[in-house]
């Protein structure tokens, strides 16, 4: 069995974010379940039905949120093994359509670079000195193909900058941060059947998040600074 390590996810409640706290727990690591609303975090904690998963509140774009949750886990864990930043947001196209670029909604770009990039960025700097007790520390970021420069396309302006983004900083911090300690590395996960994803995604919820987990966990997963799909490296 492997060593135990002390997991966060962020944006846990539902979708992938759940479902890698399940099978984070499943393989007897103890994981915190992150939520924006605490009632929803201790419902899908309580869903797992096991004393490994502890919910914690954590709105990522709230500082108060993101330094009371740091100092708790200082407090119960003294340290920090593994951040999943997983919460996202797509609200470019809430009303059903998937807005040009040329007619961004500019107030809704700005949220979601809050969310998905900021958000990150935020719990990162304030999870680092947990980070720094441990010898190998992994940072996962969860991304898309839609923030991809090698493959983009048009419409999603919102979510397109924030993975781009989010992969940016992905190199930023595997570049800053000593690889033979610190992991980072960005993931997509693919088409996923969630509430983002739709009914009609191709992948269900244990193969979306099987390279967020390999990534999480495994002594085969060696690389920092990389952009992965089906546990392979994949063009930024
Ligand atoms: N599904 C796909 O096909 C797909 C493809 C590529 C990448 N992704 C990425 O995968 C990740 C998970 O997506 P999903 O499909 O599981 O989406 P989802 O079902 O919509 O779940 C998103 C999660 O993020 C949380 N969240 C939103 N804003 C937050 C905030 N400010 N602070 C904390 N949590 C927040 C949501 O919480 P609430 O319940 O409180 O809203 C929810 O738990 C996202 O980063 C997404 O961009 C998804």
């Amino acid at each position: 069995m492997q060593k135990q390590k002390v997991i966060l996810v962020t944006g846990a409640n539902r979708g992938m974010g759940l479902e890698t706290c399940r099978e984070l727990v499943a393989m007897g690591h103890r994981v915190l379940l992150g939520g924006r609303d605490r009632d929803a975090a201790t419902r899908a904690a309580q869903s797992l039905a096991s004393d490994l998963v502890e919910a914690v509140r954590l709105d990522v774009t709230s500082p108060s949120d993101i330094d009371a949750l740091a100092r708790h886990i200082d407090q119960q864990y003294g340290r920090l093994d593994v951040l999943v930043n997983n919460a996202g947001i797509m609200i470019d196209g809430d009303d059903g359509h998937s807005p040009s670029i040329c007619a961004a909604d500019i107030d809704a770009v700005e949220r979601t670079l809050r969310v998905n990039t900021l958000g990150p960025m935020m719990v990162i700097n304030a999870m680092l000195p947990l980070m720094q007790r441990v010898d190998d520390a992994r940072i996962i970021n969860i991304s898309s193909g839609m923030g991809q420069l090698s493959d983009m396309g048009g419409n999603y302006p919102g979510y397109r900058l924030s993975k781009t983004a989010l992969n940016a900083l992905t190199r930023i911090y595997a570049a800053e941060l000593d690889p033979a300690r610190f992991k980072v590395n960005a993931v997509c996960p693919g088409w996923v059947r969630t509430d983002m994803g739709g009914s009609n995604a191709e992948l269900s919820l244990e193969a979306g998040v099987d390279t967020a987990i390999w990534l999480a966990t495994s002594d085969d997963a060696t690389g920092s600074g990389g952009l992965y799909r089906k546990r392979e490296p994949i063009d930024w």
